[in-house]
């Protein structure tokens, strides 16, 4: 039977509080139990808070190995720093993208005391054969990231993937080192009261939204807040704005159907490779 046009929500994610690196607090919805990925995303991490206490700890030096990691920052200020060199700034609408490969140690520590910091840590998986690839950094000024106003009261930011509509076509900031395996989309939504915009996703990806403020529907079901929305099969998504008009994610990609075994910031496909990264990690090669 044909996949119906428009995608409707199939289940909710509601982001749980979680802590990570050296106490930072966070709210993880996608991935905060491994029955709750969404293949071939990982993971999802959101943070919001004016408390420094909640942030100022960061993430100090730590590994990953085997995946990639998006960072979008919306509010405040954090740097990057890693093995091979680079540094980066993380500023309000930046996007960091970091894909691991066969190994990457780095910080990620915010440049502020107090004040708000707000913004977004999504992983998405590598397929078997990219997973040891040379690790890669590239950080995304605010300006560089493609915008649209695709209709009346509709703001779109692409920074990974492609979308179109009548008349007018966004292309994201960033190739992803497994775009050809995973072809991820990552936008950023925002609707004015009553706005609505349909949105094409290619039929064989794996969709979700996360609402981070306002109000907004998919279909005529409403979001919640601080949540990711699974959506069901399909070839587009319409999604609202509430009352207040809403901001949200739209988030995409091909699921790469292969064995998944996480341990911590490591991501392989067998319990021998896990071993061998923390063999790695443990002697200093991983990121040699
Ligand atoms: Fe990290």
């Amino acid at each position: 039977m044909a996949a119906p046009q428009h995608r409707s929500l199939l289940r909710r994610i509601p982001g749980q509080d979680a802590s990570d690196g050296a106490g930072v607090r966070l709210k993880r919805s996608i991935g905060s139990t491994p029955a709750l990925r969404l293949d071939p995303f990982l993971m999802l991490d959101a943070f919001r808070t004016d408390n420094p206490d909640d942030y100022i700890a960061g993430f100090p030096a730590h590994p990953h190995r085997g995946f990639e990691t998006v960072t979008y920052m919306l509010d405040g200020h954090m740097q990057h720093r890693d093995h091979m060199g680079n540094t980066g700034d993380l500023g309000p609408g930046s996007v960091q993208w970091m894909t691991a490969g066969r190994g990457i140690i780095h910080s990620e520590m915010p440049m502020q005391r107090d004040g708000r910091m707000r913004g977004f840590q999504l992983w998405i998986n590598l397929p078997a054969a990219l997973k040891m690839q040379p690790p890669a950094y590239r950080d995304i000024p605010a300006d560089a990231i493609p915008h649209a106003e695709p209709a009346a009261g509709v703001q779109l930011r692409c920074i990974a993937g492609h979308l179109e509509g009548e008349g007018w076509r966004l292309s994201g900031a960033v190739n992803a080192s497994g775009e050809a395996a995973t072809d991820p989309l990552f936008c950023d939504l925002w609707l004015a009261p009553h706005a609505d915009i349909t949105l094409p996703i290619a039929e064989q990806h794996a969709a979700f939204l996360y609402l981070d403020e306002g109000a907004a529907k998919v279909g005529d079901a409403p979001l919640e807040l601080d949540c990711a929305h699974v959506l069901g099969e399909g070839r587009s998504v319409r999604v609202s704005g509430g009352a207040e008009g809403g901001r949200c994610l739209l988030i995409a990609g091909k699921p790469l159907h292969e064995p998944v075994v996480q341990y911590g910031p490591f991501v392989m496909n067998t319990r021998e490779e896990i071993e061998q990264a923390l063999d790695d990690y443990r002697r200093g090669t991983l990121a040699a």
